[in-house]
């Protein structure tokens, strides 16, 4: 009955996520990928859900089922991810990045299965994918950007670094020994006015109050 009541944070906005991993082809059975499990990103589509936003999530390869009333979009490789992400953005109100997207794909993937015994050990070329979300935050009249940066060490300067390279308002670091892969995190949100870290909760938790610190920025509450 109280729920009825309450205000939601980001009734009506329109919010578009990004998860999971990408998968990069070597040829049609082999690829490069990476550890992320979707679980923040996930979490993060839901709590925004809950809080009465129209979410569209663009996810990589998860082992799991869309939120419910979450528009999911399946992508593969950085560059699907970014088509995806690109047809959506100009109507988006918050765009959240928290897919690991690989930095590099394979330029000369091959179209058929690499056999072994055809001369020597294949060489993988590499070309640069493109910064979505630096993309997206470079668009006029944009979405508000949220990035995500899960680092190994010095999380606070090299979030920080990042927030100002693309041109972001807010983005949430993790160290990956805390999150990746697990059902908890510990994250520090970083913006114009500090770093503000939260205490260690599951990932549930911590979207929600992600949620709540991008409503507060984003004005109206
Ligand atoms: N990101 C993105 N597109 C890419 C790479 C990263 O949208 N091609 C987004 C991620 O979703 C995340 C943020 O940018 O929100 C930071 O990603 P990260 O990999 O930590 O930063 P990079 O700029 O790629 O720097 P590095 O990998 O060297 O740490
Ligand atoms: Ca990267």
């Amino acid at each position: 009955v109280i729920a009825f009541f309450t205000p939601k944070l980001l009734a009506g906005r329109k919010v578009l996520i990004t998860a999971g991993p990408t998968f990069e082809a070597i040829d049609p059975v082999r690829g490069i990928t990476n550890l992320s499990s979707g679980r923040m990103g996930y979490a993060v589509a839901r709590a925004a859900r809950q809080a009465g936003a129209e979410v569209t999530l663009v996810s990589g390869p998860v082992g799991f089922c869309p939120p419910q009333g979450v528009d999911r979009i399946n992508v593969k490789s950085a560059l699907d991810m970014h088509a995806a992400v690109m047809a959506q953005a100009a109507g988006a109100d918050v765009f959240i990045a928290v897919a690991a997207v690989a930095d590099y794909r394979v330029a000369n993937a091959a179209e058929h299965k690499l056999k072994k015994d055809t001369g020597g050990i294949p060489p993988i070329e590499l070309v640069e994918n493109p910064d979505i979300l630096a993309e997206v935050a470079a668009l006029k009249n944009g979405p508000f950007c949220v990035g995500f940066a899960a680092e190994s060490r010095n999380l606070e300067e090299y979030a920080q670094t990042k927030r100002r390279k693309k041109k972001i308002p807010l983005i949430a670091g993790n160290l990956i020994q805390d999150g990746f892969g697990g059902e908890d995190n510990r994250l520090v949100l970083f913006d114009d006015a500090g770093s503000h870290p939260l205490a260690p909760a599951p990932k549930s938790v911590l979207a929600r109050q992600l949620v709540e610190h991008i409503a507060h920025l984003t004005g109206k509450h």
